[in-house]
């Protein structure tokens, strides 16, 4: 499929070269002269990508941003920007451009611009008809991310919501387990019954048989009636077993049973009853390492693990992190607040221990405490302003034998492109570089979006 682009520039000649260019590209080109020309194109011609000028008479480049913008949220601005005039492309930046060109601009630079523009347009897209797909369930769509790894857990969490299957969901804290297992169970059509959770490290041992399983009267000293357990609270909906991997070893034949029987023993009863619940658990210890150990039975990590969803730690999906700041601020009550390029690649740079979690509470301390609303570098706490700090362990490990540098560099490059989602800009930022230069170490070690399927 030919991607359609519009071009909208007052130069004349330099709108040729793009098109040109562009054509050359074999993408389809829209041009036109000023931004109502450019306006009117793009509500008869609905392209994939505009490329814009900013300074036009009439109509300005920045207003026809902010149209589109309010029109097409997804889909990908490119401005065109003097060499030399930062302000401005900040500026649009801020406004929601996708990315800018300087002009005169590099043929290869835009080609990998424009390329690497309408693959985020492709996924974002894909995104959207999906998010659709599942209506307007909230659970769901406060899950953000749009990196690869996050899409493969939307894959799972979609096909397998609507089903009785028993999930484990893994990941470090503050990775967003509650939040699938919630998405879970409202994706489910057990949505109108109980969502009932239960922290197995949090409560006492002697006390957690009976939460989970309920009690009878005088099954114990203080047991003075009857007491249902959590997992008849959660007839008919799902019971989310949180932090499981601390689950005692003497209960663990207990919870097999419920597994594999769907029926439970009250402490102290004598019948067992019949259950209909699923049973979403999830834990951050490595459940292999807990077998292997004798902590966790492993017939019990199989029965629960029928799917597991496995949820990437933050620094692993780094091009998460301008989406999951701009909804955290907008959650604290300052959706205008933007973030200096400096400012998002030490962000995206930091090693966030605790996850999405640390990063929620980051962004909230930023929105109480900042000056205005561009957040600077200098504003981030120390420890994530800091560039040694960024360092954990050696960076690389040499083999004995040496290693050529060259090789290293392309692998570097590479690692940070990924890291980015491909942005060039981003990856650049990371790297702290100009952006030329990534460029130019791209063509040098014809590094190319094949590099993925390597
Ligand atoms: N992908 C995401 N998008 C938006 N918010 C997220 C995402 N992942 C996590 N969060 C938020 O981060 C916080 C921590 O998430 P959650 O409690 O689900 O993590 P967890 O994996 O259960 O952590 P722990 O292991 O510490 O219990 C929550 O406020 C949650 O809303
Ligand atoms: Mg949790």
């Amino acid at each position: 499929m030919s991607y359609k682009i519009l071009i909208i520039d007052d130069d004349t000649s330099l709108r040729r070269v793009l098109e040109y260019n562009l054509q050359e590209e074999g993408y389809e080109v829209i041009a036109a002269a000023d931004g109502g020309e450019g306006l009117a194109c793009f509500d008869e011609q609905q392209p994939d990508l505009v490329i814009t000028d900013l300074k036009m008479p009439g109509v300005s480049g920045f207003q026809v941003l902010k149209i589109i913008r309010e029109k097409a949220p997804g889909l990908p601005v490119m401005v065109i920007t003097a060499f030399g005039a930062v302000e401005t492309a900040v500026e649009a930046m801020k406004l929601g451009a996708y990315d800018y060109i300087t002009k005169p601009f590099n043929r290869d630079a835009l080609r990998l611009t424009v390329r690497k523009a309408l693959e985020m347009r492709g996924l974002s897209e894909e995104n959207r008809r999906l998010r659709e797909e599942l209506t307007d369930r909230a659970e769901f769509r406060n899950i953000i991310g749009v990196s690869r790894a996050m899409e493969q857990v939307f894959a799972i969490v979609r096909k397998v919501a609507d089903t009785d299957a028993t999930v484990l969901i893994t990941g470090e804290s503050g990775t967003g387990k509650e939040l699938v297992a919630k998405a879970i169970h409202s994706l489910s059509s057990r949505r109108a019954a109980p969502f009932v959770a239960i922290n197995c490290a949090a409560i006492p041992r002697d006390l957690l048989e009976s939460e989970l399983f309920g009690h009878v009267r005088g099954a114990f000293t203080g047991a003075v009636r009857d007491k249902p357990g959590k997992f008849q609270l959660a007839e008919g909906g799902t019971i989310f077993l949180d932090e499981v991997g601390d689950l005692p070893v003497e209960l663990q034949p207990k919870l097999l049973r419920v597994l594999q029987e769907r029926e439970i023993e009250p402490v102290g009863g004598a019948a067992a009853r019949k259950l209909d619940v699923r049973v979403v658990a999830a834990t951050n210890s490595v459940m292999t390492e807990a077998c292997a150990t004798g902590r966790f039975r492993e017939d019990l990590y199989y029965r629960l693990a029928v799917i597991e969803v496995a949820l990437p730690p933050l620094r692993a999906r780094s091009e998460d992190i301008p989406l999951l700041v701009k909804h955290f601020a907008g959650r604290f009550g300052a959706p205008a607040v933007a973030f200096a390029p400096e400012a998002l690649a030490a962000l995206q740079g930091y090693a966030w221990p605790g996850n999405v979690r640390e990063l929620e509470n980051t962004v909230e301390r930023l929105m109480i405490m900042r000056n205005g609303n561009l957040i600077t570098r200098e504003e981030l706490p120390a420890k994530i302003g800091s560039e040694t700090l960024v360092r954990r362990g050696r960076v690389v490990n040499l083999p004995p034998e040496g290693y050529p540098l060259e090789q290293l560099e392309r692998e570097v490059v590479i690692e940070a492109l990924e890291r980015c989602g491909w942005n060039q800009a981003a990856a650049a930022r990371f790297l702290r570089i100009p952006r030329h230069t990534i460029i130019y170490r791209m063509e040098k070690y014809s590094i190319d979006h094949q590099e993925r399927k390597k």
